[in-house]
């Protein structure tokens, strides 16, 4: 069977990486065929809508969609590139690799964020001169579907349970409602879980990184502490991450466009090209993927290595160097 994959590069580095990705699942023996849709600040100014009709339709029917990342119009087209898919959660996996020289090592952790609603919902008003309001949204539904994907998450990989992050103490309302509902999905399927507040959290893994496996957060507390542990393990340029949906997913690095070296072709095309493995995965090519992350470990220890990482290697020497290691 085809498999009718969607790719969307976007802009500034997304235009270096996506082609990177392509490159790489091109050599494998896996029958995927590629449309290309555009999107991005790129569109918007050439007069278009930066999410246009044609892409948004094409991510919502492919078997799955990679993306490379959009500037200044992220939030116009992500989010409603992630509604796509019906996308409710976020699969964010930060490690480092052998040979990177990273902060805290031994950290090793997978988030699971809540991908609908909380601040990212769209809620914003300005209602004076002098006040700006957000209204957080967190639903009951969300977050017991989150709860059963992490759990079945833990359940499938033999990992003994999450921790769930959160600032119920301060919004008890929202984020008590998260909470509780996460407890209790994970109480029926005999799922174990522990509790840290967000903030404490943040703290706790720049010190103790090692204590945590799978954590289970609100969209914008995963946002911002997957950031944090990219930092912890290597840089932006290691981090894939998944948007999946009872059907189809969407798959993107964490990281952004980075205009301060777009167009320079030294973009480390890893993080990319390890979402483009969890793609593989999740379409149920699981040796497929895993060769891919094996050469994505192969190079990262042997080299050549971008300029992000302490070397000297362009994107498309590194592309060379996964494909070759792949054949
Ligand atoms: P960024 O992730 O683009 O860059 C942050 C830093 O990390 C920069 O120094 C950049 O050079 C470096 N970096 C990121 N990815 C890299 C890679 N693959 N290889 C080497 N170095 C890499 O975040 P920033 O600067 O906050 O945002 C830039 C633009 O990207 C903004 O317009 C923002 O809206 C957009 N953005 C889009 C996202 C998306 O489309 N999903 C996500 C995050 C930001
Ligand atoms: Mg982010």
């Amino acid at each position: 069977m085809t498999e009718d994959i969607v790719v969307i590069p976007g802009d500034g580095i997304g235009q270096e990486v996506i082609p990177a990705a392509v490159s790489v699942l091109e050599t494998l023996d896996v029958d995927l065929s590629f449309t290309e849709a555009e999107a991005g600040d790129h569109v918007a100014a050439a007069g278009g809508d930066p999410l246009p009709a044609e892409t948004h339709e094409l991510a919502a029917n492919a078997d799955a969609t990679l993306f490379g990342a959009a500037g200044e119009s992220a939030a116009d087209v992500i989010l409603p590139l992630r509604a796509a898919v019906d996308s409710f959660v976020n699969v964010r996996p930060a490690r480092t690799y052998p040979g990177i020289e990273a902060v805290r090592p031994e950290t090793d952790i997978v988030f699971l964020r809540e991908n609908t609603e909380g601040v990212y919902a769209g809620h914003e008003d300005r209602l004076s001169e002098d006040v700006s309001t957000l209204t957080r949204v967190v639903t009951e539904s969300a977050s017991r579907r989150l709860a059963e994907y992490a759990c079945e998450y833990v359940t499938d990989r033999d990992l003994d349970g999450f921790t769930v992050a959160h600032k119920a103490n301060v919004m008890r309302e929202t984020d008590g409602r998260f909470r509780d509902a996460v407890f209790d999905v994970a109480e029926a399927n005999g799922v174990e879980t522990d509790e840290v507040l967000m903030d404490a959290l943040a703290m706790h893994l720049a010190l103790r990184p090692e204590e945590y496996d799978v954590v289970v957060t609100p969209n914008l507390a995963g946002d911002v502490l997957s950031d944090l542990a990219a930092g912890l393990v290597g840089g932006l340029g290691l981090l894939p991450s998944a948007n999946l949906g009872p059907d189809r997913g969407l798959f993107e690095p964490v990281h952004g466009t980075a205009p301060d070296i777009a167009g320079q072709g030294i973009a480390n095309p890893s993080a990319t090209v390890l979402s483009a493995a969890m793609m593989l995965e999740h379409l149920g090519y699981d040796s497929a993927g895993q060769r891919v992350r094996d050469a994505v470990e192969t190079v990262l220890e042997e080299g050549p290595r971008t300029p992000d990482l302490g070397g000297e290697a362009s994107t498309e020497d590194v592309t060379a160097a996964l494909v070759d290691a792949l054949e």
